[in-house]
């Protein structure tokens, strides 16, 4: 197995918390666990040794970062990358005062329908591309565009070749031509029966206009009872009873929290569900942002993620979403760092990603700049250098 050590690394985010540095405005709680003139030896697809450059081993070829900024790889929790078509138009039509709509999803479902199982695979394979250039090294990809046995099922199929945390979202909105009580029916079984094999999770839109508690409550136990984990998009336009669901539930995380109320806050704070926040969304629709601020406050565990979808957010940077949490919600840069990379990880279950230390997969992104900071410092730049991905150069640094 060949060895490549990458030195030179003037900042390195390891997300294994550290001593505080309250006086270090980059990480004043050490949950970056931030080093210093740093080295990465990267051995196979897995890292093998994280310290400073200093005391680096010797490995089989060496690339010097030059004293830029190396943070892992990004995790984006939560996208519905596959669709076919846009609403560009309907996005126009919002910045000029109409209000975003759950309902605007059967637009993408007709043309979703339309689409092959090629052109399908090729819009994802681009959208994953400019993902990873960007920086993201692990996604969840949804389906809930299909809204038949067959679209649904091959929506997953599709997925599947790009990420192995795919989720059924079956229940995304009651489709055209059939009943809420028909469509709970269909989801909840021979929907969940062909979706199945293809997914991880299963997700409900859980919202006034898609399907209220009692529904979600019903298609997660059907989705559990298949083998699937439990997530749901949840107070995303108005109060309701979503994110308490979650939280009696003990899912891992529940999405979206826009409008909370204070019970709803203390639910997620005594069940461990984490918070994903989408601050993409919010921009996109003009909905005021999540209290991330209250959240974290009242110890609630946040990640967030792009939901990267034709309709409510169509941006695929992991950095924008960064630079909103900072500058709209109020999280440090530190927090939406570590929610964008280590949460988003904890998000999905996963404790292979979202953190630098050995044994993790080797996936790294190489800034170009000196610190983290410029991610919501310069916003809107491009300032991914590289990408490596389970070892491999993915993004070629310069
Ligand atoms: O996460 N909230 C539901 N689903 C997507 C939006 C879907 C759409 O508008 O096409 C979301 O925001
Ligand atoms: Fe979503």
């Amino acid at each position: 197995m060949s060895s490549i050590l990458v030195t030179g690394i003037g900042e390195l985010t390891t997300n294994v918390a550290a001593q505080a540095r309250p006086d270090d405005h980059r990480d004043p709680t050490g949950m970056l666990g931030l080093v210093d003139d740093a080295a990465v030896v990267l051995e196979g697809s897995t890292i093998a040794w994280v310290g400073r450059a200093s005391d680096a081993p010797a490995a089989d070829t060496v690339y010097d970062a030059g004293g830029r900024a190396v943070i892992p790889g990004y995790v984006d929790s939560h996208s519905h990358l596959v669709f076919s078509g846009d609403r560009a138009q309907e996005f126009a039509a919002r910045m000029t005062g109409e209000p975003y709509s759950a309902g605007g999803i059967r637009t993408t479902v007709a043309a979703t329908r339309a689409a092959t199982d090629e052109q399908l695979t090729s819009h994802v394979a681009r959208l994953v591309a400019e993902m990873r250039a960007q920086g993201t090294t692990s996604l969840e990809i949804k389906s809930g565009y299909g809204l038949s046995v067959h679209d649904e099922a091959r929506s997953l199929a599709v997925a599947r070749q790009f990420t192995e945390d795919t989720t059924f979202l079956g229940a995304h909105v009651v489709p055209a031509g059939t009943t809420p009580e028909d469509y709970v029916d269909l989801v909840t079984g021979p929907m969940l029966t062909a979706a199945a094999p293809h997914a991880r999770w299963i997700d409900v839109f859980c919202e006034e206009g898609a399907f209220d508690v009692d529904q979600a409550r019903a298609i997660l136990a059907a989705g559990t009872d298949n083998g699937l984990r439990g997530r749901l998009h949840a107070n995303q336009l108005t109060y309701g009873g979503g994110v308490k669901l979650a939280a009696e539930l003990g899912l891992v995380a529940v999405d979206h929290c826009t409008y909370l109320a204070d019970d709803d806050v203390s639910a997620l704070a005594d069940s461990g569900t984490i918070a994903t926040l989408l601050p993409g969304v919010e921009f996109s629709t003009r909905h005021p942002y999540p209290d991330a601020r209250k959240l974290i406050d009242a110890g609630v565990q946040v990640a967030i993620a792009s939901d990267c979808n034709p309709g409510s957010c169509f941006t695929s940077s992991m950095a924008l979403c960064i630079a909103l949490a900072v500058r709209e919600m109020r999280m440090s840069p530190a927090e939406a760092l570590h929610a964008a990379t280590a949460m988003g990880a904890q998000a999905l279950d996963r404790d292979d990603v979202g953190v630098i230390a050995p044994g993790k997969r080797a996936d790294l992104v190489l800034l170009e700049a000196p610190s983290y900071l410029h991610l919501a410092y310069r916003p809107g730049v491009p300032l991914v250098a590289g990408v490596w991905q389970g070892g491999r150069p993915v993004v070629p640094g310069p």
